[in-house]
């Protein structure tokens, strides 16, 4: 077997910092830097049994990709032999493992047997005696069916011994700061604050496993467990991985991934094999019900389930431990490419129908993105909402469900909340719109339609254009913007509504439901468009304006500012492609999801229109619908190298506008709010008031370019 290098350690400076390289919504591809090399998120710790090693770690690393391990460290104390050459040689080379590994503290055993033998000082201490690179502090593990009080002292003690463990740590080894809490929302919260902000000499938690929770999944306990996740993640700081602690198979991945979990841990994939089970993404099944293989492996090639059935028992577990191995990787690798092309939770909607369980969980969840509660759970939910990048290229496939998507109610609450009906028309005139005409039972491209709507305008210009799709009215200024205009099914869903009230409460929404309704279904242009120049000018000029105003949140009367001299040249197949005022380009509609980039000319003039205070963490801001274009303000240092288009990094920011949308148009400013560049968000201003590492906004363009 070929072997593969060791890791690199990290720099020295970045021990223990989590980064944010990709998200989708509370998703994230991150990345943890440890001294056995930087690993990457979501991704699943193997548990080793020092004592029984199904699989070797060095196979696990060699073979299976595997870049980080837990193991008991307790188990290690208890046992003479272990103990003193771990102490000698070092955790890793007990193990036989060169990527990083964390251990667990003899918490859970308390859990099974009642009682440890060891103090909370004593196991942290000897977890950084071993070399381990993530140790985990004697947390007190508060199980579902205890009291309230029994629960609360569960948060409490854990949080005391906090201090203690920490200094414990030193400098070299992180830890894991436990959530506990039972099943109480409150509870859970409480315990994430503590957590959260425990800290000695500058020292704090690098990761926050979430536990308590195995027998709630030994129980298929879902909702409740998914509750506790969302109401756990409320309080945590965002720039700490969050670990699922038990939690390895499979079929939960994807869902706890869309709810923002990086780490899993398995001992189901050498305690399933023992037992005869495989584990697949949908569930687990017995060998001796099968006749064929449901999810093929590498460790299964030119074997049947009754070959595998004929083998000895040793021989059998290892087959079977390595097939659920890799069939548990592959599940990850799935979702982390789901979480890199955004559709992490279409894959966990997939999964949900796996199991009843699953399914009363996801619905559950369906039910809070709809109506979030009060508490801590109905925030974790509205932060998720606001940190999806609404608009998404290629198709978005259409499905029962697809409005409770949270890049699609986040679409849908900002059209509802910042898109307004022009006040002027295409012949010059101002005042109230007289009438709406809606298009329906016809699918996009809509521009390829215009010369019915120009027609209806060029008769009656004081007309509000919408155009009826499947997941509801949209505003024809905003036809080529996914995920409308990439909405992909049978023909069939772009037939027109037949109910009245439907399409009524729909534009109710919108504000339109007292204006006289025309409803057309336009046939496919011929090949020339009437003259209209003045209409299809205002069309684009509308286009630009409901743009600017629904995705960066610029007033609309200062979009039309903005685009008051406007030109623009458009492609061969009609769509603007560069939009100019006077004689300057100030911004491009984006082909691929009908955004808009900006230029510096354009971000220089959307920063003079914004006239809020440059922001600064700790700092209220004003919440109205347009708070202008969302700024991200750095520090002096970073001035020069992101003024000539270095990225803005982690940990040089002064502050950020709350309502920055990753994936969408910021402006990079200084402390006086002078335009230092522009670029895309790839974190949300909570994650840019706490994370150290890695990128904060993609910079397109600094302001300084030209020497200034
Ligand atoms: N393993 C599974 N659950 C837990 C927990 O709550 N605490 C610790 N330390 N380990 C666990």
């Amino acid at each position: 077997m070929a072997t593969r290098p060791d890791p690199e350690p990290c720099r020295e400076q970045d021990l223990g910092l989590f980064e944010i390289i990709q998200r989708d919504g509370a998703a994230r591809i991150g990345k943890l830097h440890t001294k056995h090399g930087m690993v990457t998120t979501p991704m699943l710790l193997p548990v080793i049994n020092p004592n029984l090693r199904t699989i070797e770690p060095r196979e696990m690393w060699d073979k299976y990709g595997i870049e980080a391990l837990i193991t008991n460290s307790y188990v290690i104390w208890k046992h003479e032999d272990l103990k003193s050459q771990a102490l000698s040689n070092g955790i890793h080379s007990l193990l036989d493992f060169p990527g990083a590994v964390i251990t667990d503290s003899g918490t859970f055993q308390s859990y099974v047997y009642g009682d440890v033998e060891v103090g909370p000082e004593e196991i942290v201490s000897f977890q950084r005696d071993m070399g381990v690179d993530v140790g985990t502090m004697l947390d007190v593990f508060g199980r579902p069916d205890m009291s309230r009080d029994e629960l609360e002292h569960a948060v409490s003690e854990t949080a005391n011994r906090s201090e203690i463990s920490l200094s414990a740590a030193g400098p070299d080894m992180q830890l894991n700061g436990p959530i506990q809490g039972g099943t109480h929302a409150d509870l859970r919260d409480e315990s994430s604050l503590l957590m959260g902000s425990a800290e000695v000499d500058g020292k704090r938690f690098a990761i926050h496993p979430i536990g308590g929770i195995v027998p709630l999944m030994e129980q298929q306990r879902y909702k409740e467990l998914f509750e506790i996740l969302l109401a756990s993640k409320a309080s945590l700081p965002p720039d700490r991985p969050v670990h699922f602690f038990g939690c390895g198979h499979p079929l939960l991945f994807p869902m706890s991934i869309a709810l923002g979990v990086d780490i899993f841990d398995s001992a189901a994939y050498a305690i399933f094999a023992r037992d005869d089970r495989l584990l697949t993404p949908e569930g687990t099944v017995k060998l001796d019900d099968l006749e064929e293989w449901p999810f093929h492996s590498h460790a299964l090639y030119s074997k049947t389930p009754k070959s595998v059935r004929a083998m000895s028992h040793e021989d059998r577990s290892r087959i079977l431990a390595e097939h659920n191995l890799e069939v548990t990787q592959a599940e990850l690798a799935k979702c982390r490419e789901a979480v890199r092309k955004g559709t992490i939770w279409e894959l966990a909607e997939r999964r949900s129908h796996s199991s009843p369980y699953l399914r009363e969980a996801f619905v559950w969840l369906q039910d809070q993105l709809d109506d979030p509660d009060d508490g801590p759970v109905g925030e974790s939910v509205l932060r998720m909402i606001a940190s999806s990048n609404p608009l998404r290229s290629g198709g978005e496939q259409l499905g029962e469900e697809i409005e409770y998507r949270p890049h699609i109610l986040h679409i849908q609450a900002l059209l509802a909340t910042r898109w307004r009906v022009p006040g002027s028309w295409w012949d010059s005139s101002a005042g109230p719109a007289e009438r709406v005409l809606l298009l329906e039972g016809t699918s996009p491209p809509w521009r390829n339609k215009k010369s019915a709507l120009i027609e209806h305008l060029s008769r009656e210009p004081r007309t509000v254009v919408m155009i009826s799709t499947p997941i509801g009215p949209i505003p024809y200024s905003l036809e080529d913007l996914s995920p409308w205009c990439h909405l992909t099914g049978p023909d069939g869903i772009w037939q027109p509504i037949s109910d009245d009230h439907e399409i009524r409460d729909a534009l109710d929404e919108l504000g339109l439901s007292q204006l006289p309704l025309t409803r057309i279904t336009p046939e496919d242009d011929l090949d020339e468009i009437p003259d209209s120049e003045d209409i299809r000018d205002w069309l684009d000029r509308c286009s630009i304006v409901d743009k600017l105003s629904v995705l960066c949140s610029i007033h609309p009367l200062d979009a039309c500012k903005m685009t008051d001299e406007m030109t623009c040249r458009r492609s061969r197949t009609d769509r603007v492609v560069n939009v100019s005022s006077g004689d300057s380009h100030i911004l491009s509609p984006r082909l691929t999801d009908g955004g808009i980039s900006l230029t510096v000319e354009g971000a220089s003039i959307a920063n003079d229109l914004n006239a809020s205070p440059t922001p600064e963490f700790g700092k209220t801001e004003d919440d109205s619908d347009f708070s202008g274009i969302p700024r991200v303000c750095i520090v002096d240092d970073a001035i020069p190298f992101v003024g000539k288009g270095r990225n803005v990094m982690h940990g040089y920011i002064l502050g950020a506008d709350s309502h920055i949308i990753p994936g969408q148009p910021c402006l990079v400013v200084d402390s006086k709010g002078t335009l230092v560049a522009h670029g895309t968000p790839l974190t949300s201003h909570l994650e840019m008031q706490f994370l150290r590492k890695g990128i904060a906004v993609k910079v397109r363009d600094g302001a300084f370019k030209q020497g200034q």
